[in-house]
């Protein structure tokens, strides 16, 4: 794809002139496609002058922070420190059952500990002879992204906040000075997957669903508790193996396993046994403003469901949210 090489050249040499021959670059990694391109984009310009910060923030899904260490560090080789903060967002979201609160408490945390983790390299960086300052900060923003942020009035916007990393350029460019850096501010998704192939981006990573800043935190329906992300985060495994399995993730646009705040009456034997309930949801778009949801094949749909409730204890009944957005949002909360 010539177009794309042109771009990783044109790009190279733009960032080179920019940052200089001594500056360092900080960025957020989600393991998602757009912050893992932009990485691998400054990767290749700066070498190990760009740090990526990964943060856990206790609601990823099952294995993913050691599989984004895999990728960023071992097949990527880009330098990455992860901030493992799990403990301090669940104990955080105790009791937290409002979904904007979710989203704020975890928007807000994330930058605390992203900023606390800068300062960290900023320090290093001054005992590191030629290394640098930190003076700038990389932002996987896509033109969509810059498009919405200028114009986007659309119905979900007013009906979630969609509390992502939102306000962290801010304190990274008003509170530690730096100056922003957005490779990939002029292209689309389809071409920011392109980028990331001609990059040497696994196929895997370049097709990810879309996965939401505040994790599976909002797709647990009410208390947040270490025991409910466990369930949430195996059953949901289970479903997107089952999907990718089934050679059908790539014509889903997102999807995931919910958990609902109700228990459901089952049968263990013969005694009445309450368990949990899985909410599976899988949706096709185009550009996530209006979706519909995917057509099962009903035997698959059963056999997901057997499978989860066989091997994820504690779970007594599967359903299939079969609504559109709208009415419906995408995600539940
Ligand atoms: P809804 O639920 O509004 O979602 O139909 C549309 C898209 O936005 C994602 N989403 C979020 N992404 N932080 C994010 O980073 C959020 O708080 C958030 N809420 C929704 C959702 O996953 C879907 O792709």
């Amino acid at each position: 794809n010539w177009k794309m090489t042109s771009f990783i050249d044109n790009e190279i040499t733009r960032v080179r002139r920019l940052v200089g021959e001594r500056g360092q670059v900080i960025g957020a990694v989600s393991g998602g496609v757009d912050s893992t391109v932009a990485a691998k984009l400054m990767k290749e310009a700066i070498g190990d002058r760009f740090h990526a910060v990964l943060v856990d923030n206790g609601v990823m899904r099952l294995n993913e922070c050691q599989q984004v260490k895999e990728t960023l560090v071992e097949h990527l080789g880009i330098n990455l420190t992860i901030a493992d903060a799990s403990e301090r967002f669940l104990s955080g979201l105790e009791g937290v059952v409002d979904p904007e609160k979710k989203r704020k408490f975890i928007g807000n945390t994330f930058i605390d500990i992203f900023e606390e983790e800068a300062i960290k390299i900023e320090k290093a960086a001054e005992n590191t002879p030629n290394a640098g300052k930190v003076e700038w900060f990389l932002q996987g923003t896509l033109y969509p992204d810059v498009i919405e942020s200028i114009s986007y009035k659309g119905p979900s916007a007013t009906i979630k906040t969609h509390h992502n990393v939102g306000g962290l350029p801010e304190r990274m460019m008003n509170g530690q000075g730096l100056k922003l850096i957005e490779p990939l501010r002029e292209l689309f998704k389809d071409e920011v997957r392109d980028l990331g192939r001609q990059l040497g981006i696994h196929e895997d990573l370049v097709m990810r669903h879309p996965f939401p800043g505040p994790g599976i935190a909002i797709r647990i329906l009410g208390d947040v508790t270490p025991e409910r992300v466990e369930i949430a985060r195996k059953a949901d495994h289970i479903f997107i193996s089952m999907i990718k399995e089934a050679g059908v993730y790539n014509e889903i646009s997102q999807a995931y396993a919910a958990l609902d705040t109700n228990k459901a009456v089952g049968v263990m034997g013969d005694k009445r046994q309450e368990g949990y309930i899985i909410i599976l949801r899988a949706v096709t778009t185009t550009d996530f403003m209006t979706a519909e949801a995917y057509k099962f094949d009903m035997d698959f749909l059963m056999k997901i469901s057997r499978r989860i409730v066989n091997e994820v204890d504690g779970v007594s009944c599967v359903t299939y949210n079969t609504t559109s957005k709208p009415p419906a949002t995408i995600e539940m909360q």
